[in-house]
């Protein structure tokens, strides 16, 4: 009998299967397509105790009860399709696991539905690519305690360890942990861009190599920036193309797909009405860049743009703007969880969070020993702003992310994520918006009614006569 199944042998279920192993456990592993299997047997497994099983029923009856099986398969309906595999060889008490990047309202479904049958379920989210699946990702495991309790010890075994522990933490009810991981995915996009956005600045107006850059986003890995994006950016600079002996990420065509979660983001902010500008606007950016043919054609309609030329002294402003654009992005995410929980009952602490996106996962970041700080300070400061120690960072770093923006905007270079977090900052930290103006239109067009700055109550007038 082995300890634990596993189904779905793509890239993170292979390496989390020997994540497992390694830590002391036997494994039982199944894949929909037999040769993955049995390519991953002969290419990847040497003398671990992980058995192949070709059909679900010998499969499940392999393993110890009360079983547990990890699904890592394709999000969406394949989850689904192998639930129902299973479920005629389940019996009350066994754990399903959905390790992928499901939908949060799917995993509340499969809680619900499967609850019925007395089989406990898990959504857990897992972060840090097939890197970290093998050797410690940042697990966010969300259902009821008593499933999460089944599989705890092996959890804080195979994930990532900081110091301050195991990367693992028991995130909330239901779908809390897919919720936490999409988030943290929506985070991921806000940051990428950001990375990318200051690329673009430093090879256009700084008319810097990419080996240039890359020595750049090294240097600020050892400082305040440092961060899983912010190294790997580095890496990336200095790859050169076996074949043209060019940096490759000029080769690559820039056109940047997704999958899902960064959309879900700002679909779940939109409902919630927590503004999440910079999540949103990744999303935006990834679907802009599709348009590639079309970019072409308007860009030859637009003609040449004017770059301005910057010197080097304005990189000590891009490393501000970096810090800051990721600083406002946790803020939104943050937020965006607290207010899902209070909606959803997921109970989330916060700073558990906080500590296990130290390690493992990909937006770990130096910065989130400040993030814990200020929260720590005041737990209720959902966005983080609400601190003395907050404003002081955003002050120190405004001015640069003023400096880029004027630069970018006159040399005609798109920055949604730094423009997004200044008017994010600029806005929550504004008394007086133009809103006044929209209820104003509001009630002329509608009658929606507006309310009054020197009166209470709901006010509604007749702007122009009707007849
Ligand atoms: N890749 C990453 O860096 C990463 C990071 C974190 C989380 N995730 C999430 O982890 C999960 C697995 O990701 P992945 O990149 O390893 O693989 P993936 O490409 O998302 O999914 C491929 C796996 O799903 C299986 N599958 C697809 N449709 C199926 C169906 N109808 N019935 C049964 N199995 C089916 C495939 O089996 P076949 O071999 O038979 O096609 C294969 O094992 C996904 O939810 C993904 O979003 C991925």
């Amino acid at each position: 009998m082995n300890d634990i199944g596993l189904i779905g042998l793509a890239v993170m279920g292979q390496n989390l299967a020997l994540n497992i192993v390694r830590n002391g456990y036997s494994v039982s592993v199944y894949n929909r397509t037999a040769e993955k299997t049995k390519k991953f047997i002969e290419e990847r497994v040497k003398g671990e105790k992980i058995t192949p099983y070709y059909d679900v029923q010998n499969f499940v009856k392999s393993l110890s009860r009360p079983r547990k099986i990890i699904l890592m398969v394709k999000a969406g309906n394949p989850v689904d399709e192998i639930i129902q595999e299973l479920l005629p060889y389940l019996q009350e008490g066994d754990l399903l696991i959905d390790a992928g990047n499901s939908h949060y309202n799917d995993t509340d479904r499969r809680l619900e539905k499967l609850s019925h049958k007395g089989i406990l379920y898990l959504g857990m989210g897992v972060s840090g690519g097939e890197y970290g699946a093998l050797h410690g990702p940042s697990i966010m495991p969300g259902g009821s305690l008593k499933a999460y309790q089944m599989v705890e010890e092996m959890l804080l075994k195979i994930s990532a360890k900081t110091e301050d522990g195991p990367c693992c933490s028991y995130i909330g009810d239901g779908s809390a942990g897919h919720f936490v991981k999409m988030v943290h995915n929506g985070i991921e996009y806000a940051i990428m861009q950001s990375i990318a956005e200051i690329y673009d600045i430093m090879r256009k107006i700084l008319g810097m190599k990419s080996n240039e850059i890359g020595l750049i986003f090294h240097q600020w890995n050892e400082g305040k920036l440092s961060s899983f994006l912010v190294e790997i950016t580095y890496k990336i600079m200095q790859h050169i193309d076996e074949q043209t002996q060019k940096p490759l990420v000029e080769l690559i065509l820039d056109k940047a797909e997704q999958k899902g979660t960064g959309k879900w983001t700002a679909q779940a902010a939109f409902d919630l009405g927590i503004p999440t500008p910079s999540l949103n606007l990744a999303v935006v950016a990834r679907a802009l860049s599709h348009f590639k043919k079309e970019r072409e054609i308007l860009s030859n309609l637009f003609g040449e743009k004017n770059r301005i030329a910057g010197d080097r002294s304005l990189i000590s402003d891009l490393e501000k703007s970096l810090e800051l654009s990721m600083f406002s992005s946790f803020s939104q995410g943050l937020w965006l969880i607290h207010e899902a929980s209070i909606a959803h009952n997921y109970k989330i602490n916060l700073l558990e969070i906080l500590r296990i996106w130290k390690g493992g996962c990909i937006i770990r970041a130096k910065m989130l020993d400040f993030i814990k700080d200020i929260l720590k300070e005041n737990p209720q400061n959902i966005n983080l702003l609400f601190s003395e120690k907050a404003m002081n960072f955003i002050k120190d770093k405004i001015k640069s992310v003023i400096r880029v923006t004027e630069l970018s905007r006159r040399s005609g270079i798109p920055t949604f994520l730094l423009n997004s977090t200044l008017d994010y900052i600029f806005s929550l930290t504004e008394s007086h918006l133009p809103a006044n103006l929209i209820q104003a239109q509001r009630d002329f067009f509608g009658a929606h009614t507006f309310e009054r700055t020197d009166e209470e109550g709901i006010f509604h007038v007749e702007w122009q006569p009707l007849e």
